[in-house]
């Protein structure tokens, strides 16, 4: 049977599904019923999400959990995650307890601004570019005014427009790199929208425009957050071994970009589900992130820790281009509450507090990497899954969990425990 389609989009929902069933699952009836048992109940919410993407069949849903206990920059934070992964939300609800005691986190933003791109080829003489552009530059803010408008009033717009020879990267390419400053939004549309606007004003015979898009790499929308504490303070135990092995974890981190990528991955689960739960877009927060982490020339740490006449400090800097306005920040019911949930709070808190769930994040991975090691925790929640999977009752559940307090976890080990359980009933 043939998988090509035409027309596709133009199906509705349900014919979708059917096309989907007949062509991929032998008209299973079964894959009807998972789509559409995550349909929702109110048509209203149901077509709100339909029209999110193309194609829209069924939705996909992510837990969405609350980190309590966060303190930033003296305010009490409980911060909304969105996340599949077991131990993301706990970790940060323990880390955020354990900093809220040792004076919290803080937090500020470095930089605001956002970049975009005009790429073009242009074969003639440099001078007579400059020359050009120089005398077009007024003109091409110009072209730019009815998008600008609004922003402008709400103190952001067009920072500046400068040409860029790159014909030394590749031949006749040059750029107009304009920086943007978009106050409380991530401006992704209004940056592309002026960019093009500048491409058709700037465009004439000798130039050839072959691209106008935002840059995702935004190493000026810069937040930095830490924590900071007396060495003894910080662990119950060898509070010194402690903190030397913490920040030989993050030197490692440095040194090696096998350990960095699995660092950094860790506190992009902290990001990311701050990120998914506002209503932002994860993607170009991991592009941006990672291309920053790779700004020496290798890719490192995102995060840095030192000590210090007695001192632990340990902090993270990082690019955020985040919005609180526009976008799927006003669409979303979930992003609306999380926004509401930190005190609707300006793009720059927002920064902050990514910063921080991804800051708190790295100190829990770090934290049990160095003494217990991960799995402990990880399997705690993977023991509840996999009870929850076997359908154990209540009752056994407990016994479970009570049973593998001092027994190694593993698939096998609770799936014999439960048989046996159930076995001897
Ligand atoms: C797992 O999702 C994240 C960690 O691997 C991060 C790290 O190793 O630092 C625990």
């Amino acid at each position: 049977m043939s998988k090509t389609v035409s027309g596709f989009s133009k199906l509705n929902k349900l014919e979708k599904i059917d096309w989907l069933v007949s062509t991929y699952f032998n008209n299973d009836n079964k894959v009807k019923q998972i789509l559409m048992q995550y349909w929702n109940s109110n048509p209203v919410l149901q077509d709100l999400h339909d029209d999110f993407i193309e194609n829209t069949i069924s939705n996909f849903y992510l837990p969405f959990g609350i980190a309590p206990n966060f303190i930033i920059n003296g305010k009490h934070y409980t911060i909304p995650m969105a996340i599949e992964e077991s131990s993301v939300v706990a970790a940060a609800s323990l880390v955020a307890k354990f900093w809220s005691t040792r004076g919290g986190f803080k937090a500020e933003v470095i930089s605001t601004s956002k970049i975009g791109q005009i790429h073009f080829m242009y074969e003639g003489a440099k001078a007579d570019l400059e020359n050009y552009f120089v005398s077009k530059k007024a003109s091409l803010l110009e072209a730019t005014a009815d998008i600008t408008k609004n922003m402008r009033q709400r103190g952001g717009g067009i920072l500046d427009i400068e040409l860029h020879d790159k014909t030394f990267e590749l031949d006749n390419y040059y750029q107009l790199h304009v920086t943007f400053e978009t106050v409380d939004s991530m401006g992704a549309n209004f940056i592309n929208s002026c960019l093009e606007a500048i491409a058709i004003a700037f465009e004439k015979e000798g130039i050839q425009i072959v691209m106008s898009i935002l840059s995702n790499y935004v190493p000026d929308c810069l937040v930095r957050a830490e924590v900071i504490c007396k060495v003894e303070d910080l662990y119950a135990e060898n509070s010194e071994l402690f903190a030397q092995k913490f920040v030989q974890a993050v030197q490692i981190a440095n040194a090696e970009p096998h350990r960095a990528v699995t660092h950094n991955k860790g506190v992009m689960n902290g990001i990311d589900a701050v990120v998914i739960a506002t209503g932002n877009d994860f993607r170009a927060i991991e592009a941006g992130v990672h291309a920053y982490a790779a700004k020496s020339g290798r890719y490192k740490s995102l995060t840095n820790a030192s000590i210090e006449n007695g001192i632990f400090k340990f902090w993270i800097e990082i690019p955020l281009a985040v919005g609180t306005v526009g976008g799927l920040t006003s669409l979303h019911p979930l992003s609306k509450l999380s926004l509401k949930l930190l005190g609707n709070p300006t793009a720059k808190e927002l920064m902050e507090i990514i910063a921080v769930a991804g800051l708190a994040q790295n100190f829990a991975a770090l934290r049990a990497l160095t003494t217990t090691g991960i799995q402990k925790g990880h399997m705690k929640m993977h023991l509840t899954n996999i009870i929850k999977q076997l359908g154990a009752s209540e009752e056994e559940k407990e016994y479970l969990i009570n049973y593998f307090e001092n027994t190694t976890i593993t698939h096998n080990a609770v799936v014999e425990a439960y048989n046996k359980l159930v076995g001897d009933k």
